[in-house]
């Protein structure tokens, strides 16, 4: 073996040996782990739709978006989604991390500050990353900490030569939790920043017809200050793709500059054709959104009043905080075993290992039960001393 595969097969034993060795395994029991959250990626009614489509060709875009890639479809998706989310225009992508990464790349440069919550997600992180811009990290939801940094950058730079952007989720894929967009929207007042919002697991669950947190928690007139709102067809949608909704101005921009955007094939046709039927029916769920709120509480309450420890959450996102990645893995392992598929979540992707518990409106309280009474199980199962070397 030359160096470079002594190199990879050495990290790979450390990574092993910290618990924390991943691998890709399809698995089939009752879904406690996507993000399909209102049931759209195998909703009887999208199947009709797609089989009812007789012009499929071509089955690939066949090339970026500025080439020969673009169809009627995607704009005709484009429109109909920005006049959902009340924006000026947006602009569809391959999928969410391409989004944020491209997005961020696009609007931050070496000279400017981006500020951004410790737990937004890797995609966001990258996207500072390869701009070269400076990143300030703030505790999670923690606006103060975060204004605290604006006043200190505001110290260096009185005459706010470098721009500021502020990028947040509006609910935390992996803690379920959401900032105050109210004491947000104030700062963005005070002190002038850019702002942009990743709506990936609200959209479809909050706010009026599902679109998202902002409607929920804001007046209209508010939710048009924010400078970019990033969506993803991946979860809600049960689709794949990403969307940035914006000012026009923001869009010929991006569509100008934005890396992944220019040098990569364009999403395949159909996707934009299936998210304009997905979009009518994502509107019409309110009584799955209930449902899976229904579920939710059901959920949180059972579990706290079993003893156990769960993070912060408001929503149909529900993480179940272990003490060890080997605990985690024994916990997902046998829920697994059970029919139940719950994922380990371990670092880096989080701080601490956990469980994340995703629910999604086509469960049953039935279920809930089961998964409750499996977890109380398992955690009478679970020896410390004997569980080495559990790899998922
Ligand atoms: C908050 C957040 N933003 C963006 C993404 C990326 O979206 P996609 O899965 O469409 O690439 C994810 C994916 O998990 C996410 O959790």
């Amino acid at each position: 073996m030359n160096r470079h595969w002594e190199e990879i097969q050495k990290k790979l034993e450390s990574i092993k040996g910290k618990q924390l060795f991943r691998e890709t395994k399809t698995y089939q029991g009752i879904d406690f782990c996507s993000n399909d959250y209102l049931g759209l990626a195998t909703n009887p009614r999208m199947l009709e739709y797609y089989r009812s489509l007789t012009d499929l060709y071509p089955f690939g875009s066949t090339a970026s978006r500025l080439v020969r890639g673009n169809y009627d479809s995607m704009d005709l998706f484009e429109r109909k989604f920005a006049s959902f989310v009340e924006g000026e225009a947006a602009l569809l992508v391959s999928n969410g991390f391409v989004a944020n990464f491209g997005l961020i790349d696009s609007i931050a440069a070496p000279d400017c500050y981006v500020f951004t919550d410790r737990l937004n997600h890797a995609s966001i992180l990258d996207g500072i990353r390869i701009s070269g811009a400076k990143k300030k990290y703030y505790n999670h939801l923690d606006l103060e900490h975060l204004q605290t940094l604006l006043d200190k950058t505001n110290a260096e730079d009185p005459n706010q030569k470098q721009k500021r952007i502020v990028v947040t989720e509006s609910l935390f894929s992996m803690d379920g939790d959401s900032p105050d967009f109210k004491k947000l929207l104030t700062l963005k007042k005070q002190y002038g920043f850019v702002l942009v919002v990743d709506e990936a697991h609200a959209l479809g669950v909050y706010g009026e017809e599902g679109k998202g947190v902002l409607f929920r928690d804001l007046p209209k007139e508010d939710i048009l200050l924010v400078d970019y709102r990033v969506y993803t067809l991946g979860k809600s949608f049960g689709l794949e793709g990403g969307i940035i909704v914006t000012k026009q101005l923001g869009r010929d921009h991006l569509v100008n500059v934005m890396r992944p955007f220019i040098f990569s094939t364009a999403p395949l046709p159909i996707i934009s054709q299936l998210a304009t039927f997905a979009l009518d029916l994502l509107c019409s769920m309110d009584s799955e959104r209930k449902n899976l709120q229904e579920l939710a509480s059901e959920l949180k309450e059972s579990l706290r009043s079993f003893g156990f420890s769960i993070t912060n959450t408001a929503s149909h996102i529900i993480p179940l905080l272990l003490s060890s990645e080997a605990e985690a893995m024994f916990y997902a392992k046998s829920l697994q075993e059970m029919g139940l598929d719950v994922r380990a979540i371990r670092p880096p992707t989080v701080p601490s290992p956990r469980l994340r518990i995703s629910l999604n409106a086509k469960l049953s309280k039935k279920e809930i039960q089961r998964l409750v009474s499996a977890l109380v199980q398992i955690r009478k199962d679970w020896d410390p001393v004997s569980a080495n070397n559990i790899h998922l």
